[in-house]
């Protein structure tokens, strides 16, 4: 399906990834790149640095994000020799491309941008100016996303549901710039949504995130893991009491990680009666620990010894640059006739 494809996806650095991250887009991610090239296709990867300065402006806490969210990719398997691995303030002609595309973009499309709309709507319903503590990064944050996906001729790019609206806007100003210059300046992409990807619960039976605190955490010890997990919410059914697996959180839980034998063996325990709350919850910790332990050590490893991976980081935007510096010749060449 992506055969020949040049896919590229982009993260922002925000905080602590947790399992329901992990296994709804950071391990498809890492598959999409691991494939790519068997494909005799592309995968670029790239941390959002820019995109995070609108709402983190401490850089400490910035830089810290961005070492944390390289070293997940990494611990998770993605390899930097099969995906281009850097970060977006490396490549300094993604700024120059954006001011390009800015002569493009209608002021309409940014009115009605998801974050800027969401910026708007939270401080009306805080009875505060619509744009209050709004900043012209998050106003034009669909702009220097589309010079992202455009820069390196992106055929795909893999997006959650809130991010298809962004990869339309990019498609609409490339359409734009062509069809002004006659010419095909910039690659069309296309968005990519995986119905199949897990969305996993947290522990109380809303999607898993970070703004509900109901999440159980991914790269932290044996502990905190096993407190989360007992935290997910049960009734005080008897463990005889036959029960429909489907009504239990737990088990929807175990849905995203375990093989179809084992699921089918907390499901049978559960119809019959044979298995209580502390039982399946034991089996959910320990579906998650086999899951992560390998990639736990990784990420430890990369943490600990970031030089390798700034390294690679290094190695990745110097690989990436060219086709950046492709695209923004030709869009010069053409918008100043040179
Ligand atoms: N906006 C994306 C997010 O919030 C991150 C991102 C920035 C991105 N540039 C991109 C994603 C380009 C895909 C392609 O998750």
């Amino acid at each position: 399906m992506f055969e020949g494809k040049t896919i590229l996806t982009g993260v922002k650095p925000t905080g602590t990834p947790h399992l329901g991250n992990y296994l709804g887009a950071i391990k498809p991610a890492v598959a999409l790149g691991n494939n790519a090239l068997e494909q005799g296709g592309k995968h670029y990867m790239f941390i959002a640095d820019y995109h995070a300065i609108n709402a983190e402006k401490n850089p400490e806490v910035l830089n810290a994000k961005t070492k944390e969210i390289a070293c997940i990719y990494l611990a998770s398997g993605l390899n930097p020799e099969k995906s281009f691995f850097f970060r977006q303030s490396d490549i300094p002609e993604i700024p120059e491309i954006t001011t390009i595309l800015y002569a493009y973009t209608p002021k309409g499309f940014m009115n009605k941008a998801h974050a800027y709309k969401a910026a708007v709507d939270k401080n009306r319903e805080a009875g505060k100016p619509d744009d209050d503590g709004i900043n012209m990064g998050l106003y034009t944050y669909p702009t220097l996303m589309a010079a992202d996906i455009l820069a390196y001729d992106s055929d795909i790019v893999p997006v959650g549901k809130d991010q298809v609206q962004h990869v339309e806007i990019a498609r609409d100003i490339a359409g734009a710039i062509n069809a002004h210059y006659n010419k095909e300046l910039l690659k069309l992409p296309t968005y990519y949504f995986d119905d199949n990807v897990a969305v996993v619960p947290g522990v109380d039976g809303r999607k898993m995130s970070k703004s509900y605190g109901n999440v159980i955490p991914l790269f932290e010890d044996d502990k905190s893991i096993k407190k989360a997990i007992f935290s997910i919410k049960t009734d005080s059914r008897p463990m005889e009491e036959p029960k429909n697996p489907d009504e239990i959180l737990v088990y929807e839980i175990y849905k995203s990680i375990a093989t179809p034998e084992q699921l089918k063996e907390m499901g049978d325990g559960l119809r019959q009666g044979k298995l209580g709350y502390g039982h399946i919850k034991n089996m959910l910790l320990d579906a998650v620990i086999a899951e992560i332990k390998e990639a736990r050590e990784k990420y430890n490893y990369y943490m600990a010894n970031f030089n390798e991976v700034e390294d690679m980081l290094q190695k990745g935007a110097e690989k990436a640059r060219p086709a950046a510096q492709a695209t923004l010749k030709r869009l010069k060449d053409a918008v100043f006739s040179r």
